[in-house]
């Protein structure tokens, strides 16, 4: 199997954030992306709501799903050994026509203008939770806009440009990124260290950050960190032979194949601390609509039997 048969682009990344409202303020009212999904977290008893993020038809690359976890009162750090900060795709020349100013009209904090790899980009905060993320500029973009009424169509978001893994040492990580991910290095700039796969064009890039004096970020879910990013593979075949390879490197901790309702994902814990998914996508028309995705609450399969409470305890009221 060819390197380019293997691990493909960025699928999606999944965050713990605060709360339902919270999210759906940021990434539906001000980024402009659709609600395409509203389950539950498939792992453990207790129930916590899953929100799905992206483009109106929920494609791969540009998904964003938050567990809103501040009703466990469980908190995460921020740290090495996580994905440090969540990019997006806008076009050239949008940050100073229109996100600069859009994102101030909403107090979003942590607005910043910076420069990475020759490109420009806008920084920002999750008002609700903390979390990082950054809107770049970039000119290879020829996906669709994402359609909303907040963002116009020149200026959306297109779906992932990169995310950034921050570590204390970055050695073994740039091992497992050219041997086990099959990403090759494409230089540097500063603290940063650019990999891709592919053209190496937006979502299929990922930056490793190295921070020798950062605190650990928590593994746990807890509010406010970015929990892992998922990578997108073809199917189970080339799944099960990148597993077998990666596990062959020493990386025993691959989990077994889990089933996500959306997709069908193993997990490994990489050397640089930063959980990576590689996923099969299955679609979100099995249980809804194409022109309806994210209007009904759908239960994951351990808590189908007690469906009435949970839409009780769960269904937070969410103003869209
Ligand atoms: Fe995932």
């Amino acid at each position: 199997m060819s390197d380019s048969e293997r691990i493909k682009g960025l699928h999606h990344v999944t965050l713990c954030t605060g709360s339902a409202q919270g999210d759906v303020d940021l990434f539906y009212k001000v980024l402009g992306m659709s609600l395409v999904k509203r389950t539950l977290l498939y792992d453990g008893a207790a129930p916590i709501l899953h929100l799905y993020f992206g483009n109106e038809t929920g494609d791969a690359g540009t998904l964003t799903t938050v567990f809103p976890f501040r009703q466990t009162g469980k908190k995460a750090k921020r740290g090495a050994g996580q994905l440090s900060a969540i990019s997006y795709s806008i076009p050239p020349g949008s940050i100073d026509a229109f996100w600069k100013e859009h994102l101030e009209k909403h107090d979003i904090p942590g607005i910043e203008k910076a420069e990475r790899f020759g490109q420009k980009l806008l920084k920002f905060v999750h008002p609700d939770c903390g979390v990082e993320f950054e809107l770049v500029e970039e000119e290879n973009d020829d996906r669709k806009a994402f359609k909303s009424d907040v963002v116009p169509e020149q200026y959306a978001i297109r779906g992932f440009h990169s995310w950034t893994v921050m570590a204390r040492e970055l050695d073994d990580m740039h091992a497992f990124m050219n041997e086990a991910w099959n990403y090759k290095k494409l230089g540097s700039d500063g603290d940063y260290t650019r990999y891709v796969v592919g053209k190496g064009d937006a979502a299929h890039i990922i930056d490793l950050h190295q921070q020798k004096e950062a605190p650990t970020g928590s593994w746990f879910y807890g509010e406010g960190m970015i929990h892992h990013g998922a990578f997108h593979v073809d199917d189970y075949d080339v799944q099960e032979q990148v597993k077998f390879d990666v596990e062959g490197l020493g990386f025993t901790d691959f989990s077994d194949r889990k089933h996500r309702g959306y997709f069908e994902s193993i997990y490994v814990r990489t050397p640089g601390g930063a959980l990576f998914e590689a996923t099969v996508s299955l679609g979100f028309t099995s249980d809804e609509p194409a022109d309806k995705l994210g209007r009904e609450f759908i239960v994951s399969p351990q808590f189908e039997e007690q469906k009435e409470e949970l839409l009780r305890r769960v269904n937070e009221p969410i103003d869209m």
